[in-house]
């Protein structure tokens, strides 16, 4: 596995591509994407495929580190690895768990780095986070192309 990290903007066309269709098919990171291309991501590769990512939506002063691992390649470390890197280049990452798998990667990822990891239920937390992307983004974009268009 080799991991690289750059801001999204500066992939290739193809890659970035790719990129937007690693993820939940009306995934926050493809909202994220359309609001904030600039933030860094961090996309584990074999060879030329792509394993997973990581893609940090800086909200003010918060970092908000999604993951995304292919299902082929689910369970050997991956997000670990993701998460780890995050903790090193960005100091201090939120995520949020909305399933059995994050909630367990991310508790145990917690106890591993206290102090740089904020673990948040998503459930709880989406909506909030919603309407501060309004808020920050919201000169340029719409609630409706926030939350809808893609
Ligand atoms: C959650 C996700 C990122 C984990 O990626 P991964 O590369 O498989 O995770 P890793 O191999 O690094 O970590 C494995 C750990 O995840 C947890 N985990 C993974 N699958 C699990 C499952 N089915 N049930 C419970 N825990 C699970 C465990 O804590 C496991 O550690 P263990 O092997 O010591 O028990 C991946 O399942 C995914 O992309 N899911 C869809 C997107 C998502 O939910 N992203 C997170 C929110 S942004």
């Amino acid at each position: 596995m080799n991991i690289i990290i750059k801001r999204f903007n500066k992939w290739d066309e193809g890659t970035k591509r790719k990129l937007r269709h690693a993820t939940f098919v009306n995934g926050f990171i493809r909202k994220y994407l359309l609001v904030s291309p600039n933030g860094y991501s961090f996309v584990a590769f074999c060879d030329t495929q792509i394993m997973g990512w990581a893609y940090n939506f800086a909200i003010g002063n918060k970092n908000l580190f999604n993951i995304f691992v292919n299902p082929r390649f689910r369970n050997r470390g991956v997000a670990t690895k993701l998460i780890e890197l995050g903790v090193r280049k960005l100091e201090k990452i939120h995520v949020g768990h909305h399933n059995k798998a994050s909630y367990s990667l991310f508790k145990k990822m917690k106890r591993k780095y206290p102090k740089n990891i904020i673990v948040l239920d998503w459930d709880k937390h989406w909506e909030r986070m919603a309407k501060k992307i309004v808020l920050i983004f919201g000169k340029r974009f719409s609630f409706y192309h926030i939350m809808m268009r893609l």
